[in-house]
């Protein structure tokens, strides 16, 4: 089948040379063969296939008259006459359908549009920050929310998402890390592969799964300084080891789309990367689906010194493998010409256009280009309970148990006396976050509405507010730091409580695309209000709501109990209200190491050693003399309301190149939960230094009140493997480290030789 495809584009490529990429439609059919979308791209003008090529931006309110000047004009124009191959941003049935008509009924050959939108972590619904699902470890859950995003938007006539990101960062300053999987490319690969899965489902031309895609390839989520769309600068070995395994991972999960990124990898801004895109996606692994560019990146070459103009990033972009321009509008001016001086060669086009056209046909567009545009089934969207139901689950799961000192929590519906502090628990807008086009702000379950719900006795004081302006997806949040209203008067009502429940963070508009901070604590007035009620009542749990890893190292040292609570979406409020009130066991884990100051970041718990790893009484090892190396909470740490006991690990050779792995896990505390038993290696010595460990394999089970079970795992060549210097995947045999427990730190150790 491959073969026959490879040999059809060999034929059409040739006669498209032939014709010097004129309308080819004289050719007999039969001639150049029984694939249809092949036999559509030998119909197609130049410009026809650079309109495949292009992707706009809604530009126009499709219910309302036709634009008849300025660049909404041109842009309706080009949708006339088969210049747009996709359109982003148009939502809603009505609008969809308009639009592709005008593709279908209108131009020449009828080729559908493909509608593609940012579905991060739902669409009308919205599950928890993607970085706070990840918290769960269940992967079955993750797909399930990426399902139940797919249903929505497909609902809505969309047809395509940019998601996942699969960015593996370790730099909490960076704003984006709340739409990733965290800081571990084992975790990441997996996450990602069960998002494309929600998305995409079995079969792409049903009407209630997406295309998904695998973003920002590559190297984003290592921005220096944690600045968003800054350098990346990274060697063979990371690249190959922690940020690539994740889009290889979606990529063998059969991912439609792969979007490049705005960042320059080691000089070379990825849009124009031929390396990335060409040798290693298209080429040595082998995908069959196209690359999106990221919003203009295109165009930003110029400003990163690699193209002179718009026309040269064109050129860049074509012949290093970017099918398809997000906006920066390089193809549609400059590639036909590109392509009459023999700049991009016409192969390079036809490739691309056939891999548009072929995902255009696995969605099904050709058979019924308003697949998805069913109003009836629009309808069922926005108040769906099962849905409501299945953030809410996601959510109770996404939230980590940080600290409980002396069973603080969870607190008794009976409780006399609970204070609630903080403007975050009343907030029915941040919990959703920064990246849900679809949804609408004001509609999160608070902290207070939850805890009502529940029918608890409590005085609310708000205490300042956290931002002095209304947010938006748009602009700079603007802190209040200086309108004191509500500081007293919470400190006074937290002097008399028995309990008192503080709910700080930071907004949800203030992480996300372009908002990376430099501070990792509270924003505005809150530490300060946070120091002022520990003065009065030292019975304080801390909820706290945030996109990244916090630094919460006073908090840590001065409260009793405190709760990870991220950005949980629509059923917020309820989930955080199950948790304290101990109607769900917390069981998540932290997908990113918590530093104890924002100066040890990047930090990371599968790090080199160095040569001199200390501790020791001189100077001279690898430290600070201010801070401890050490993180506040490492990656994979996360309590619960009982405790679990660990014992019994024995690690086998089950072959040449493998080792089988088992443990008992016990509950022996009061209350049943789930645990996720954590595996992690070290490789001892290798021909390229590996990290002191790595994770390799997780299995989340439940445990009633003492009950025990055996864990079992199975390394082989590829967990105990890695990329060498060269990018090529070695096995050494040699000792390995075998780790197991329930974080990255606290681990039972053994160690075999292979
Ligand atoms: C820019 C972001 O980097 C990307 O992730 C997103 O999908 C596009 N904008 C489209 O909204």
């Amino acid at each position: 089948m491959i073969e026959t495809k490879k040999l059809s584009l060999f034929l059409v490529i040739l006669i498209s040379m032939i014709s010097c990429h004129k309308q080819t439609q004289n050719l007999s059919e039969t001639e150049i063969s029984n694939d249809p979308m092949v036999e559509l791209l030998a119909k197609m003008t130049l410009e026809e296939k650079i309109g495949q090529m292009t992707q706009y931006n809604g530009f126009w309110d499709s219910t309302g008259p036709a634009p008849k000047e300025g660049d909404a004009k041109e842009k309706y124009d080009h949708l006339k006459s088969g210049r747009v191959g996709s359109m982003l941003n148009v939502s809603g049935v009505k609008e969809v359908r308009k639009l592709q008509e005008i593709a279908v009924k209108e131009t020449r050959l009828g080729i559908p549009i493909i509608f593609g939108l940012d579905v991060i972590h739902g669409h009308k619904t919205l599950a928890p920050i993607p970085l706070a699902e990840v918290a769960s470890w269940d992967l079955d859950a993750i797909e399930q929310s990426a399902r139940m995003g797919a249903e929505e938007a497909s609902a809505r006539g969309i047809n395509w998402t940019f998601a996942p990101m699969v960015d593996i960062s370790r730099d909490a300053r960076w704003g984006r890390v709340m739409e990733g999987a965290g800081e571990d490319p084992y975790l990441g690969s997996l996450v990602g592969k069960a998002r494309v899965r929600g998305f995409q489902g079995t079969d792409l031309s049903k009407n209630n799964t997406i295309a998904a895609t695998a973003k920002h390839f590559a190297g984003y989520g290592f921005a220096e300084s944690g600045r968003d769309y800054n350098a990346a600068d990274v060697g063979t070995v990371t690249l190959f080891n922690t940020i690539l395994p994740p889009f290889k991972a979606c990529v063998d999960e059969n991912v439609a789309t792969v979007m490049n990124a705005f960042n320059t990898l080691n000089g070379i801004p990825a849009t124009g990367d031929e390396y990335l895109q060409r040798d290693i996606l298209k080429g040595e692994w082998g995908f069959e689906g196209f690359i999106i560019s990221d919003w203009g990146s295109g165009a930003e070459m110029i400003a990163h010194g690699f193209a002179k103009d718009l026309e040269h990033a064109a050129i860049l972009a074509a012949n290093a493998g970017s099918d398809m321009d997000m906006e920066s509008y390089a193809f549609v001016k400059h590639l036909a010409t590109a392509v009459d001086s023999g700049h991009v060669d016409i192969k390079h086009i036809d490739d691309s256009v056939l891999r548009i056209l072929r995902i255009k046909e696995a969605l099904g567009l050709f058979d019924d280009p308003y697949r998805y545009c069913d109003k009836e089934r629009e309808k069922t969207v926005p108040y769906h309970e099962d849905h409501a139901t299945l953030v809410r689950d996601m959510a109770k799961k996404s939230i980590v148990l940080l600290k409980n000192e002396d069973r603080t929590l969870p607190l008794s519906t009976e409780q006399k006396n609970i204070v609630v502090i903080g403007d975050l628990a009343q907030e029915k807008t941040s919990p959703l976050g920064s990246w849900r086009i679809g949804s609408d702000d004001g509609t999160a379950i608070s902290v207070i509405e939850g805890l009502e719900a529940k029918d608890v006795k409590f005085k609310y004081k708000s205490g300042p507010a956290l931002i002095s302006q209304p947010a938006s997806f748009i602009n700079e949040v603007i802190i209040n730091k200086d309108d004191r209203t509500g500081f007293d008067a919470a400190v006074k009502a937290a002097k008399k409580a028995d309990v008192v429940v503080m709910v700080l963070g930071e907004h949800g508009f203030q992480s996300g695309e372009g908002r990376s901070r430099t501070d990792l604590g509270f924003p505005g007035m809150q530490q300060e209000l946070l120091e002022a009620v520990k003065e009065v009542n030292d019975n304080i749990v801390l909820v706290v709501m945030s996109g990244r890893p916090l630094v919460l190292t006073w908090a840590e040292e001065n409260v009793p109990a405190i709760v990870q609570a991220w950005q949980l979406g629509t059923e917020s409020g309820n989930a955080i209200a199950d948790v304290l009130f101990g109607e769900y066991n917390p069981s998540g884990k932290l997908p990113m190491t918590f530093p104890r100051d924002v100066g040890q970041v990047p930090i990371y718990y599968n790090k080199l050693n160095t040569g001199r790893p200390g501790p020791s009484d001189l100077v001279f090892w690898s430290h600070y003399i201010d801070e401890s190396n050490n993180p506040l909470y490492p990656f994979g740490y996360g309590l619960s309301y009982t405790q679990y006991k660990y014992s019994g690990l024995k690690a086998v050779a089950s072959g040449p190149k493998s080792i089988t792995v088992d443990l008992t896990v016990s509950n022996v505390g009061e209350m049943a939960g789930e645990e996720v038993v954590q595996l992690y290696i070290q490789d001892k010595v290798a021909s390229v230094s590996r990290p002191i460990k790595e994770l390799k394999g997780f299995e989340k089970i439940m445990l009633q009140p003492g009950e025990s079970k055996v864990v079992s795992f199975e390394l082989t060549e590829q967990e105990l493997g890695f990329f060498n210097t060269k990018g090529t995947f070695i096995f050494e045999p040699g000792e390995f480290t075998v780790m197991v427990g329930p974080n990255s730190r606290d681990l039972s150790t053994t160690t075999i030789e292979l």
